[in-house]
């Protein structure tokens, strides 16, 4: 495995598989057993596997959790190679962004939700990374986690919007045996949080049932999901909402498959997950 933080390296090691088939995993490190299991599909799909570490700022507003965001190159290097990577670019914010931009990327309606509100710029900010690493690494397909739903399907449009030749692929969420989704946040989470916040992906499965046994008013699935959370855990419900699959619109009543989007705050952290609830 080679690994490097410049682009100019990034470019030359990736000049010598001009004819392999290339995936690119990118993330922002700390990496845990849903990285892997995206790095994991990029074998399956590629020759070579890039993986990209990254804490964009970009993507953080200003009283966000930038600088508290874990990160241990030394450890993701370590896991990146067991896992078969064969790059990994890891640049410095300078070699990213070597000064301001003078272009951004807008989005039109995908980010008028959920996190798109909650945290204003950061689809944006994501979109103009993700768009700077396809341009770096020229990936034929890229891997992203479902845990991150909203994003993965902006990057979607993304790359359809722009003709952008690189394949997305969409990999399922990589949970604790309790079901709580992994994420690099859950470290700031103290213990109790961690064994509480379980109650977060059960109570999605459970308001998953009541749809698929015909419970159709989405007001009422939610104020369930809202008071299981509330009464089983010590985080507030942050955001909550019920989304068609296809185009992410709003519906009173359930009649075509769902996505069920939630955010919990704990004390230091904020947990996101989402179920796709198919009729
Ligand atoms: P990060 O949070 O590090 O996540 C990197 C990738 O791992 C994303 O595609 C995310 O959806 C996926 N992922 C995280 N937890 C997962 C889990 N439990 N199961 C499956 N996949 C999981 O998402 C980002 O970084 C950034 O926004 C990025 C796309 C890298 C742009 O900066």
């Amino acid at each position: 495995m080679q690994h490097t933080a410049s682009i100019k390296e990034a470019r030359l090691l990736l000049s010598s598989y001009k004819d392999k088939k290339i995936a690119l995993v990118p993330t922002m490190g700390y990496l845990h057993e849903g990285h892997m299991a995206l790095i994991k599909e990029a074998k399956k799909h590629a020759d070579i596997v890039a993986v990209s570490i990254f804490v964009n700022p970009l993507q953080f507003g200003p009283d966000e959790d930038y600088d508290s965001y874990p990160r241990d190159l030394e450890r993701d290097l370590g896991i990146c190679e067991a896992e078969g990577a064969d790059i990994v670019f890891h640049p410095e914010v300078s070699e990213m962004y070597p000064g301001e931009m003078e272009f951004k990327i807008g989005i039109n309606t995908m980010a008028d939700v959920l996190d798109g509100v909650k945290r204003p710029g950061h689809f944006e900010g994501v979109v103009t990374v993700i768009g700077k690493l396809f341009n770096i690494i020229q990936p034929d397909i890229a891997v992203f986690g479902q845990k991150d739903r909203q994003q993965l399907m902006i990057i979607e449009q993304f790359t359809s919007d722009f003709n952008i030749p690189v394949k997305i692929i969409g990999v399922p969420t990589e949970r604790e045996e309790s079901g709580l989704a992994k994420s690099s946040r859950n470290v700031n989470l103290s213990e109790a949080e961690f064994n509480e916040a379980s109650e977060i992906y059960t109570a999605l499965l459970n308001a998953g049932e009541q749809i698929k046994n015909g419970t159709v008013n989405t007001d009422k699935i939610m104020s369930f999901i809202k008071l299981h959370i509330e009464q089983q855990t010590s985080g507030t419900v942050d955001d909550l909402a019920i989304y068609t699959a296809h185009g992410l619109k709003s519906v009173e009543y359930i009649d075509e498959d769902v996505i069920i989007f939630i955010a919990v705050q704990f004390k230091k952290a904020r947990l996101i997950d989402n179920l796709y609830v198919s009729l």
